[in-house]
């Protein structure tokens, strides 16, 4: 017999008796089963008790939470003409989002070719050539632009090879902050009133869009960016990074800097302990994302008010960090299973005030191609 959460028998569960559970809808293309993902409460024991999160588990997408920024993006493209049918869609990804485009080059019949880098995940690049997609790797970072802009350079040249190629550019485009609209009114559907949403910030795509739609409904939602050390994104100069999905090397113009209430720079040594003790705890997890913002949204659950009702967006699962967070010789190597794990983030007064190699949070965010060039103690100059 089952039961619900508050201990009630649930109905339809004597043999013979239809569920009563309405069955998510059959669907006849893959691009169907994206979205309405669930929402799984995070409490004891990841959390103290009487305190907790909701997490949003983007991982149940076929590919990841960039499933819905593809397939919106492309079709807004063949809709205004821009991608023309059977052209080749071309673009620069660390692997979410190429994961959604070959789902979307598959449900419109498009070709897709995927640029990235040395630190693609193995498994990442089999599973994006399975699923059809050709695979560019560069091999040399940019020199100011680190390995994103070379990315986006070897981009540019596919795109000047064949002219009716389409690149969505997830960076820069508007779709992508739209797309995520329908995970903003999921998430209303599902707990109703929301205090507090927790995302991380890559491209900016679904912070922007998830925290616009929910403030029309919450004008005084709170919104926490978590981004990780060594990210330009909020200001601090671009250091070499391990942790992928979140941060960048460029300023991203889809990044809404006038959502966040506060930023959180997470080290990959929390996210990887954070991500291993959700899975053993929750069997809920992901990667470096999944680790930095549920890092975020414990520290928020145990210092808000218990009556705050916390969201935070899990933008993966684990699958595809086997190798790599999940991989003790891997961690080891880096030294990131031996820091002690902080129960709290240090704390700066302006993004500016020194380079943060450890989490921290700064309450003040600007957009930093807005301001001079800053000096950072022990990394130079760094001109914005
Ligand atoms: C695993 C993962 N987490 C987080 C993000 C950041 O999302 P966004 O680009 O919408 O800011 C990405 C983006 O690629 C990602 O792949």
């Amino acid at each position: 017999m089952r039961t619900n959460t508050l201990g009630e028998v649930m109905p339809g569960t004597s043999p013979g008796q239809l569920l009563a559970i309405p069955p998510t809808m059959p669907q006849h293309t893959p691009a169907g089963v994206v979205g309405n993902t669930p929402l799984l409460w995070i409490g004891t024991p990841f959390c103290g008790p009487q305190q907790g999160f909701w997490a949003k588990l983007e991982g149940h997408n076929p590919g990841g939470i960039k499933d819905r920024t593809a397939l919106y993006m492309v079709e807004r493209a063949r809709e205004r003409g821009e991608l023309a049918p059977g052209a080749t869609i071309v673009e620069s990804t660390s692997g979410t989002l190429g994961l959604g485009l070959a789902l979307a080059g598959i449900t419109y019949g498009h070709p897709v070719e995927l640029v990235t880098d040395p630190g693609m995940e193995p498994l990442m690049a089999r599973l994006l050539a399975a699923y059809g997609a050709v695979v560019h790797t560069v091999t040399e970072p940019h020199p100011t632009g680190g390995w994103q802009q070379a990315r986006r350079d070897r981009v540019g040249e596919l795109l000047a090879d064949d002219p009716t190629a389409f690149c969505p550019d997830q960076y820069n485009n508007p779709d992508n902050v739209a797309a995520y609209a329908p995970l903003a009114h999921e998430l209303i559907a599902q707990v109703g009133r929301i205090d507090t949403l927790v995302v991380t910030v890559g491209t900016g795509g679904h912070s922007a869009g998830v925290s616009r739609t929910l403030r029309e409904f919450f004008p005084y939602l709170r919104v926490v960016g978590v981004d990780t050390i060594g990210s330009t994104i909020f200001g601090q100069p671009a250091l070499p990074r391990i942790m992928r999905g979140l941060g960048s090397s460029i300023h991203p113009r889809n990044v809404d800097y006038g959502t966040f209430d506060e930023v959180h720079w997470v080290d990959p040594a929390q996210a990887v302990r954070t991500s291993r003790t959700l899975a053993s705890s929750h069997y809920a997890s992901g990667g470096w994302s999944v680790g930095a913002v549920a890092t975020v949204a414990r520290w928020l659950s145990r210092t808000s008010p218990a009556t705050e009702r916390i969201i935070a967006i899990f933008p993966d699962g684990p699958q595809r960090y086997f190798d790599t967070v999940f991989n003790d010789e891997y961690c080891s190597e880096r030294g990131l299973l031996d820091q002690p794990l902080l129960r709290a983030p240090g704390e700066i007064a302006e993004p500016g005030e020194r380079v943060v190699t450890r989490w921290t949070r700064c309450t003040q965010v600007h957009d930093p191609r807005e301001g001079a060039s800053t000096t950072f103690a022990g990394a130079g100059e760094v001109r914005r």
